[in-house]
Formats: structure tokens, sequence, C-alpha cells
């Protein structure tokens, strides 16, 4: 395969836009962190080449149209996930709706604008591969039929930022279950939609599209893998992967893959987006661990959203050992920090 340089995670940090510029336009932000609404011209209020570009993105918000789900949010929290942990607070939706990684909407940090042009209905999730019976259901069918919940949990991107976030949502063995695999499959591939005329980042033909990640069956039915479909009480934001995305917060971000369309099941380990693109960096694992560095950075210490350049330091699983360790027993052989 042609390699281009990597965009993004090759940058430098001081390359990708900082958080300090999202925080200055923390009205304009806060729109997108709800969702479609309209701006008021007061509140975009500033010089007026920031006023005029702020009231592009009034008149685009006001053309996005609302989440039908919205009735079904905000859901019970589940006591089991009802924080981040000590020391770990949960993180301004203003940075955690728009400090984010979508490739399919550009390879920096500010694709939260770009991301309102994602069309999230009509929107089918297919259950396919080795199952009783392959399915494709309806986005609202399959959100009447999950038993929903909220989970704070902890999130540690690869590039040692980290945010904590409630997700909404329900988990991912509910739909191993409805999907009913056969004993063949090993693991599930997951694959993000594929609109390049939406999602202009797909025109950016150096990248393996569509969006692939993948998780062994055993993964998949772990307590900890969840579907999130609502973030922060509310339907989940375009920019943060609607209308249901992966969270498996012992992974590297990377893992957790966003607007999913198809899960398959097979007996053939999937080779993942990143992994495609650079092997050497990027694994099909990608099990936090502070001791094993990336190619090119430490992963040994992480920085908060919000937090400034305040750095804490990255735990092992990311803090979640007790609850997945056992996956890997036995698998010393295998890249599972990377
Ligand atoms: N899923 C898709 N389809 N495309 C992406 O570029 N980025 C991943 C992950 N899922 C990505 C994706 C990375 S690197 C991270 S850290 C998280 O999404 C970021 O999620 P957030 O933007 O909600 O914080």
């Amino acid at each position: 395969m042609l390699l281009k340089r990597l965009k993004g995670w090759e940058l430098p940090e001081r390359a990708v836009t900082s958080e300090s510029v999202f925080h200055n336009r923390r009205a304009l932000l806060k729109g997108l962190a709800a969702g479609p609404m309209i701006l008021s011209a007061t509140a975009l209020a500033g010089c007026s080449d920031e006023a005029s570009a702020e009231a592009d993105a009034a008149k685009q918000l006001a053309a996005v149209p609302p989440d039908p789900s919205s009735h079904l949010y905000p859901v019970k929290r589940n006591p089991a996930y009802a924080d981040g942990g000590p020391n770990r607070p949960i993180t301004d939706p203003d940075y955690a709706t728009s400090y984010n990684n979508f490739y399919e909407f550009g390879s920096h940090k500010d694709i939260s604008r770009a991301a309102q042009a994602l069309k999230i209905r009509p929107w089918t999730v297919t259950l396919d591969g080795d199952v009783a019976k392959p399915k494709t259901i309806d986005i609202d069918d399959l959100l009447d039929q999950m038993p929903l919940e909220e989970r704070v949990y902890r999130h540690r991107c690869v590039e040692a930022w980290s945010m904590v976030v409630p997700w909404s949502g329900f988990p991912l063995s509910a739909l191993v279950k409805l999907a009913e695999p056969l004993s063949s499959a090993k693991y599930i591939r997951m694959e993000t939609f594929m609109d390049p005329e939406t999602a202009k980042g797909q025109k950016q033909h150096w990248y393996p599209w569509p969006y692939i990640e993948g998780l062994t069956i055993e993964e998949a039915m772990n307590d900890l893998a969840f579907i999130a479909t609502g973030i922060y009480g509310k339907p989940m934001p375009r920019q943060n992967g609607a209308p249901l995305r992966l969270a498996v917060p012992w992974k590297y971000g990377f893992k957790s893959t966003k607007s999913i369309v198809r899960f398959t099941f097979t007996s053939e380990r999937p080779v993942s987006f990143w992994e495609e693109l650079q092997d050497s960096e990027y694994g099909f694992w990608a099990n936090v661990n502070p001791e094993v560095p990336h190619a090119r950075w430490s992963q040994a210490s992480e920085r908060p959203l919000g937090g400034g350049n305040d750095r804490i330091p990255t735990l092992l699983y990311n803090g979640y050992a007790e609850q997945v360790a056992g996956l890997y027993k036995g698998m010393e052989g295998e890249r599972l920090f990377t």
C-alpha cells in the first residue's frame, strides 16, 4: 500500500489546535454540544471576521435536523460506573464535544462544525457474517429494544490526552446476543459509514476507508464493552460518533470507533484502520499501558482535557485491570499494548 505521511498523529502537539482556542469559543461550541439549535445573533457578537464566521456556523447549525431519539435521554446511571474514580472529575462537555478525532471530517481536532453534515437518519445497523440469520435494523428500533443506561468512563487517547465522560447506551453483549453468532465467530469487525460527499476526509485516498475496528468475542462480551448512543444525558452529537459508537475504555481511544453501520461476526481477525495504515505503531489489541511507549512518544502520563498542560499518571488498562486483565492470560507473546 502507498503510505503518505500520516497527518494528525504525526504532528507534534504544538501543531494541533490548542485547547485554549476552543475555550475562547465557548459560546459557539455550547451550540454544537447541545446539538442542533439556532444561536442568537447577540450570542455571536465579536470582532467582524469572527462574527461572520460564527454567523455562517449558526446558519449551518440551524439547518441541522434534530435528533429524533432526544426523548430517550437522560437514562439512569449504572451505580457500578458512577464516576471517573479518585481525582478524575467529569470533563467539561465543551471540551469533550469540541476537541475530537473523527478523521472522516478532517485530520485535526476541530471537526465539530464539519461533522454537523453527518446524516443520522435514516440509519441502519447490519449484523452479519457468522450469525444465525443476518439482520439489518433501523437505529430507532434498535434503541427501543436495548437496555439503555448511563456509565461514566475514562477515555485515554493514544495521543496522551484523556477525558471522563458519562456515556449513555447499552452493553455490547446485548447486541452480540441479538446477532446470535455461530460458534465459528471469534471476532467482531465494526465498520463506520462511508459517504465521501458528506465526510470530505474520506476523499483522502491514502487512508484505508471505511474506518474499521475489531474486538474478540470475549472482549465484546466483557461487561465494560459498551455501545454509546448518547453523552452528558443527551443523544450523541455528530462529532462524537452519532448515532452509535463503541466505548472500550481499557483500550486506546482509536479502538472506540464512531458512527457504526455494520457489525460482522467472523473467524478472521479484522485488520483495523490504523493497523492497516501503520502496523508498526498501531496494533489490534491497543490496551493502555504506561510502560509501553508508542513508537514516537511516552505513554507514561496523560493530559486531561480542560486541565491545561497538567499531566497525570496513566494506569495499566486505563485503571480497568480488575475487569479485563483476565482476558489476556496466556497471551504474553502478543503485542497487547500497541
Ligand atoms: N472513529 C472513526 N470512525 N473515525 C475516527 O477518526 N477516531 C478515534 C475514535 N473513533 C476515530 C474514531 C480516536 S483516535 C479517538 S481518541 C476517539 O474516537 C475520539 O473520540 P471523541 O472525539 O468522542 O473524543
